[in-house]
């Protein structure tokens, strides 16, 4: 064959596998509302950014005539790119083959990805949108997801591994995701589940559609599997480019620093606290208030709103925050908001990102139902996270800070490196009317007019105790500060901690109360 022959042939066979399953299921993708695998990592990546590997892989089944069938790509497209400059590995599964079903060498060529991504020491973005094992290739199949589970552990904490779920992801298949750190969902095109529709309606003879069992709103709502929704696939992949800007390329590295902003003017931090202890307002404001153009990138908005978890930049430097949001079970800590923060806590300490905790709570949620769902072991978990967490701790005590949930929300104690607390401060076992109602309940209950004893000791113990001023006399508070002053006490409190060394005892590994 001549050169230009052979040029001819590479390019038309290069042409045809590019082509996943052909002209009809390409056009079958696009009519379900869904871009192709191929147009999904080209949307997503910088322009002629991409390079491909593995094109030609081919499976190796002979079993239900899979022998005479050649698979596109073997269903998966692995390669290299940028996000905006940022180095990524990626894989997208193509659901026009073979229903971007996971057969060995497809798995082989994701864990291939998956191990430069960890040599490289940069982030994986996967892609999802499969049918799930290949049914022909029995527990070659099988073997493969447990190849990806295996890496997915091993470069936890090492390189950020981001998910997204553009089709079906049943089964075991989901489990992947699951161990990554940011799972994307687009509204009617993501599904996820262990079981589906049909399996259950078998069992236990319920009906029920795969978008009310694991779709993106299920997922963002109510389980808290997925980080961020999203209206489209466009509009999914401008979030991830997003959230790329945030992260560090690997745990040796730290984020990259931006151009100092100031908050924008509309977000007055001393006009955001209503004078009424009583009254909700919104955390994310105060975030706002304090974060470089007022931008504040929140993560599972939608899910345990009661606290509030995302990045932000203070004076150029990425800050992972964490806040109680008053507008939601006035910021309780309960079993979902111990582990949204938990995890996210953990994700910020891996990769070198300092964090800023915002304190206003009356505490942990009581109740059955709370207790029956482990509060104990979940609320722990927050504990535990703030406690191993080494890297620059800054707490800004805002107005509630009682009982267990003052100690849980980065105090000192937990190991804080600043602790500074507003003037409107409360900080105290319980809030006024219960301490109250314990500690004099002699007097009230003796008194000729049981209620006004009642307020009265209620003022007696809020004047007292409901201030931030005994923390401070003791040092648990480094400083009462005003509100406007809080920007520049935290960025200077970051700054000075750059360089903050906090060695952990010797150990494998702890034991987080899983
Ligand atoms: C082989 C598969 C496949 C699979 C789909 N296809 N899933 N081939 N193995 N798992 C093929 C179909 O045969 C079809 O091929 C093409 O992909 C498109 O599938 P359709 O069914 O036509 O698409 P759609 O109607 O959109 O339905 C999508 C679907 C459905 C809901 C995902 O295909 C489905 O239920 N598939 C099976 C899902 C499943 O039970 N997977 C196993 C889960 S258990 P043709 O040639 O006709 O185009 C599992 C264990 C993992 O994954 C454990 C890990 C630890």
């Amino acid at each position: 064959m001549s050169f230009s022959q052979k040029m001819k042939d590479f390019f038309s066979k290069r042409t045809t596998v590019q082509k996943g399953g052909g002209d009809k299921a390409l056009e079958k993708q696009v009519a379900m509302g869904k871009l192709t695998a191929r147009d999904r990592i080209m949307t997503l990546l910088d322009k002629d950014s991409f390079h491909e590997y593995d094109l030609f892989v081919e499976h190796k089944c002979q079993d239900f005539d899979m022998g005479k069938k050649s698979l596109a790509a073997d269903g998966v497209i692995t390669g290299t790119g940028k996000i905006s400059g940022h180095p990524v590995c990626i894989f997208a599964q193509d659901f026009t083959v073979a229903g971007g079903s996971l057969g060995l060498m497809h798995a082989k060529k994701i864990t291939k990805i998956m191990d430069h991504a960890m040599k490289l020491g940069i982030p994986l973005i996967g892609i999802n949108d499969s049918g799930g094992a290949r049914i022909q290739e029995g527990v070659n199949s099988l073997a493969g997801y447990g190849e990806i589970f295996y890496r997915n552990t091993l470069a936890s904490g090492v390189i950020p591994q981001i998910s997204v779920i553009l089709g079906p992801c049943a089964g075991g298949a989901v489990y992947s995701p699951a161990l990554t750190d940011f799972v994307f969902v687009v509204d009617n095109i993501s599904k996820m589940f262990i079981t589906g529709p049909e399996v259950i309606k078998t069992v236990l003879g319920e009906e029920i559609s795969m978008e009310d069992l694991g779709g993106a709103k299920v997922h963002t709502t109510i389980t808290g599997n997925a980080h961020f929704f999203a209206k489209s696939e466009i509009e999914c992949f401008d979030q991830i480019k997003k959230l790329v800007t945030f992260i560090p390329w690997n745990n040796r590295k730290k984020a990259d620093n931006f151009p100092p902003k100031l908050p924008r003017a509309s977000f007055e931090i001393e006009k955001i606290i209503p004078a009424d202890p009583s009254q909700p307002y919104d955390i994310r404001n105060v975030i706002k208030s304090l974060s470089d153009d007022s931008d504040f990138f929140e993560i599972q908005e939608h899910w345990a709103a009661n606290i509030v978890i995302g990045f932000a930049r203070m004076n150029g430097i990425t800050i992972g925050v964490v806040g109680n949001q008053p507008l939601v079970l006035a910021g309780v800590l309960d079993v979902d908001s111990s582990d949204k923060a938990a995890r996210f806590i953990r994700f910020c300490d891996a990769f070198n990102i300092p964090l800023l905790t915002l304190v206003d709570l009356p505490g942990y949620l009581p109740g059955v139902d709370q207790e029956h769902a482990g509060v104990i072991r979940h609320g722990a978990k927050l504990l535990y996270a703030y406690s191993e967490a080494s890297v620059p701790k800054v707490t800004v005590i805002l107005r509630k800070a009682y009982g267990g949930g003052y100690i849980a929300m980065c105090s000192r104690h937990l190991g804080a490196d600043f602790v500074f607390a507003w003037p409107t401060a409360e900080i105290a076992v319980m809030g006024p009317e219960g301490a109250a109602n314990i500690i004099f309940r002699a007097e009230i209950a003796g008194a000729a007019d049981p209620n006004a004893m009642r307020k009265q000791k209620v003022a007696e113990y809020t004047e007292k105790f409901a201030n931030p001023y005994i923390a401070a006399a003791n040092g648990h508070v480094d400083a009462v500060i005003a509100p406007k002053e809080t920007r520049e006490y935290v960025i200077h409190a970051i700054e000075i901690s750059e360089h903050k060394s906090d060695p952990r005892p010797r150990k494998k590994h702890g034991i987080p109360p899983f």
